[in-house]
């Protein structure tokens, strides 16, 4: 895999709680110089502005990542495709593109994706991903789980996604909503396979 796609990433953003997380994993990819190809589902849309306050819409996404992350978001460059797309570039094996997170990723998308239906571009995208054997993170959020929602995280992983739930640890000492997100950014990241300095590593 080239340098120049490792450097690109498809973004899902779907309606599940955790669009803070979304927020925090996009800014993170930015600042590495990453180029994004972002796809929000309708529920994801309105989750970011429920959860992050009107300033947070799709339409002013950059602005509002550098007045809450920093203009270091700038080093990156992203698109927004509609979900509707299944025409977008990242439907397709044949398109440079390095890996996918989907975070949050509702039951209903982990269903989606644990059962190879495709019926938006975030199930394609990730179809894509596991088909072209690239990494795949995925990370749900529900409490409890339903026997089914189990299921469908175990078919994810066999498929060969990883499987990283939203659970943001304590031990690292946060003090702020903005630390557990960090912590949850610099695990994705990881998992894709990038360095970062998002939380400290535990020393033992
Ligand atoms: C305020 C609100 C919070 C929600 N939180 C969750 C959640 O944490 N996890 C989840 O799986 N679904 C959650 N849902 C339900 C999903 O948004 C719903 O199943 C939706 O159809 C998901 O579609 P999508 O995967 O295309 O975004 C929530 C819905 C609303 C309105």
């Amino acid at each position: 895999m080239s340098a120049e796609r490792n450097r690109t990433f498809a973004v899902g953003v779907t309606g599940a709680s955790g669009a803070l997380y979304a927020a925090r994993t996009i800014a993170a990819l930015l600042e590495r110089g990453c180029h994004l190809e972002i796809v929000f589902s309708d529920f994801g849309r309105r989750l970011l502005r429920d959860e992050l306050g009107e300033a947070a819409s799709v339409e002013r996404l950059a602005d509002f990542l550098a007045g809450r992350h920093g203009e270091g978001i700038r080093a990156g460059s992203f698109v927004v495709h509609s979900n509707r797309d299944l025409g977008a570039p990242i439907a397709s094996g044949s398109h440079r593109c390095g890996g996918m997170v989907v975070v949050p990723c509702s039951m209903k998308t982990l269903a989606g994706i644990a059962h190879g239906l495709s019926r938006s571009l975030v199930e394609r995208a990730a179809d894509v991903m596991l088909k072209e054997k690239r990494p795949l993170v995925v990370v749900p959020r529900e409490t409890p789980m339903s026997l089914p929602q189990l299921r469908n995280m175990v078919l994810c992983a066999e498929a060969g996604a990883t499987v990283l739930p939203a659970m943001p640890a304590f031990y690292q000492g946060p003090t702020s909503l903005d630390d557990l997100a960090d912590f949850m950014a610099g695990k994705i990241l990881g998992a894709l396979g990038l360095d970062h300095d998002l939380y400290p590593a535990w020393k033992g």
